[in-house]
């Protein structure tokens, strides 16, 4: 118990301390200061930022966003400002929040993973980078990284070289044949956690033009329908490596963050449920505190210890 008779949550990822394990994720919420006035970003574990890329990126055709039956297509394509312009007019404003900010980095070959890192390197203010794996290699025929052991194994590499002062954080692709073999190349290569996972490729047409319903024929797909394949996902790699797993898909509530750590993830991540209610991770850090209270666990590792009880 802390002073004030809460339970501490805080939990760690290698050597970074998360005051509590939900973090908001990438590409729902911003660059986290368009959400400061929407939560308390002081209440929340941390959260991760859009994705980073060398150069800005429009983006894809409106519309972007359809929903699906309990879930949600995206096709964003990868829009943000680059990274100089975040390092110049983002991470001067986050400097007010005492929460963690992670950096999710990607480009279309190794090296431009590793030119992201070393400028943001320079950067006051970030806890660790979160390499987006899910990204077409276009040196290699446009497949992705994420999908490819000796591929991930590559990026991560070069990545951990680039990453001298912070921690490095994989996110894996869920459209893989075997998660565990990227999971052990990712950590082989020097992650110091992983992130599981992204969204699915997927589609949805209107019946009666035959049209795609987004501005591409294709998206990802995200939010409570996805919250069972990649709970299983979760599972199969937190019995496979030994760094720290931090789970995302479809979170909504408690439970479903229960349900994340009972498989074996460390943290968790919020993304979808943030367009629903963009105070959803503060709200799920508060929830989680009122059940640790209820159940009179003393810290994250007595919760941790009774619910995989439980679960085997
Ligand atoms: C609109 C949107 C944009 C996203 N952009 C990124 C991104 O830039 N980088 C990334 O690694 N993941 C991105 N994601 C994936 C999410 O971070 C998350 O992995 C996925 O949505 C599953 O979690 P959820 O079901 O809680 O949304 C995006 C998701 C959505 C819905």
């Amino acid at each position: 118990m802390t002073s004030a008779g809460a339970v501490d949550l805080s939990v760690n990822i290698g050597a970074l301390r998360l005051r509590n394990p939900i973090l908001a994720a990438s590409g729902t919420f911003g660059y986290g200061v368009e959400f400061a006035h929407l939560l308390d970003l002081n209440k929340i574990g941390g959260f991760v930022t859009k994705g980073l890329s060398l150069e800005p990126i429009q983006g894809s055709p409106a519309p972007r966003l359809c929903e699906t039956p309990s879930g949600m297509l995206n096709a964003v394509g990868l829009q943000n400002v680059g990274v100089r312009a975040f390092v110049a007019e983002k991470i001067p404003v986050l400097r007010d929040f005492d929460t963690l900010v992670i950096a999710n980095v990607f480009g279309y070959s190794a090296d431009e993973y590793s030119e992201v890192i070393r400028i943001l390197e320079d950067a006051p203010g970030l806890a660790a980078y979160e390499l987006n794996i899910s990204c077409p290699n276009v040196k290699q025929g446009g497949i992705q990284f994420g999908s490819d052991p000796v591929m991930v194994s590559q990026v991560v590499g070069l990545a951990r070289k680039a990453a001298a002062k912070r921690p490095l954080w994989a996110k894996l692709s869920p459209l893989v044949t075997d998660i565990g073999l990227i999971a052990r190349a990712a950590e082989e290569a020097g992650a110091d956690g992983l992130t599981v996972a992204n969204t699915y490729p997927a589609m949805s047409l209107d019946a009666a033009t035959g049209q795609s319903r987004l501005g591409c024929p294709t998206g990802g797909l995200s939010g409570p329908a996805i919250r069972p394949i990649t709970l299983r996902l979760v599972w199969e790699v937190a019995k496979t490596v030994r760094i720290p797993v931090i789970g995302l898909g479809g979170i909504e509530k408690v439970d479903d963050v229960l349900e994340y750590l009972a498989a074996g993830a460390t943290a968790v991540q919020v993304g979808t449920a943030s367009f629903v209610s963009p105070d959803a991770a503060e709200l799920l850090a508060r929830g989680l505190q009122y059940r640790a209270e209820e159940y009179n666990y003393s810290n994250m590792s007595d919760l941790k210890a009774k619910l995989v009880l439980k679960f085997n």
